[in-house]
């Protein structure tokens, strides 16, 4: 597993760190056997896998159930998990109540908080929990900023920026920043010492992450710009209706899939 130290090296020495979401068992290995830097456990579960219109939807429990999966299929790929809508931003002690539950009971190597929660993530680093932040389009305020491109303004330029030095001093060990302008990410990525990886920000960032079922094309059909498809499981409907047809018409299952050791008596009558 990389740890944080040689992922700030990666960024020091110009190599580009991979991210991918996983949320079980399956992916997490496949994620893990590719060879990809970090795994993250992204509440966009809430649409993937649970069939939620919104990520606000995302419960910690469930946070916790899928990175229990993704962590069993891949001990040894540096990971990292959401902080759901709701268990930031109630009071200090019961977010940081949630922060270390979320930490300790999946094993991750990393919490990451969407929002410029300084204190919050100054808390966590005095006590021991790194925090990835995450900051430009932020899902879990969809329902007031909308899902369109951030920081295209001058002044909400300048505020992200301010944001992304703040979370950094704050002790942030990593950010995530996403659908923002390329020029406006590098800057980013170029004033931070932490690594700072991109989902919509170009390729001037430390590294990008994409959604596990979006570049795979496995039960999503919505594709934002900045989504690059690499594979498709689309097909696999057609080999559950050749399963269906088989069954119906006594084709499934065929010999080689039939145990045939002789336990009842023969009927002579
Ligand atoms: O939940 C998620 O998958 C994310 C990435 C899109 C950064 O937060
Ligand atoms: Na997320």
């Amino acid at each position: 597993m990389k740890k944080l130290k040689e992922l700030m090296t990666m960024k020091q020495e110009s190599i580009k760190i991979s991210m991918m979401t996983a949320y079980d068992y399956p992916s997490a290995r496949q994620v893990e056997e590719a060879g990809i830097d970090i795994i993250l456990v992204g509440d966009s579960l809430g649409m993937t896998v649970l069939g939620y219109d919104s990520t606000v939807y995302v419960t910690l429990d469930d946070m916790i159930h899928h990175a229990k999966a993704a962590r069993r299929g891949a001990p040894d790929t540096y990971m990292v998990v959401d902080m759901p809508f709701g268990s930031v931003g109630i009071s200090d002690e019961q977010d940081m109540k949630c922060a270390i539950t979320l930490y300790s009971e999946t094993k991750a190597e990393a919490i990451k908080i969407e929002g410029a929660h300084l204190e919050l993530i100054e808390k966590c680093r005095l006590i021991g929990i790194p925090v990835v932040s995450h900051l430009g389009l932020t899902p879990q305020s969809v329902g007031i900023t909308g899902y369109s491109v951030h920081g295209k303004s001058k002044e909400a330029a300048e505020q992200l920026i301010q944001d992304a030095l703040a979370v950094e001093r704050a002790g942030a060990v990593m950010l995530v920043l996403e659908a923002i302008p390329s020029d406006l990410a590098a800057h980013i990525a170029e004033r931070l010492k932490i690594p700072v990886i991109g989902i919509g920000a170009g390729v001037e960032t430390d590294g990008q992450v994409l959604v596990y079922h979006d570049v795979l094309q496995y039960g999503t059909e919505r594709k934002p710009k900045f989504v690059k498809i690499y594979g498709d499981f689309r097909p696999g409907i057609e080999a559950l209706k050749t399963y269906h047809e088989e069954v119906r018409a006594e084709r499934f299952p065929s010999e080689e899939y039939i145990y045939k050791v002789q336990i009842m008596e023969k009927n002579n009558d």
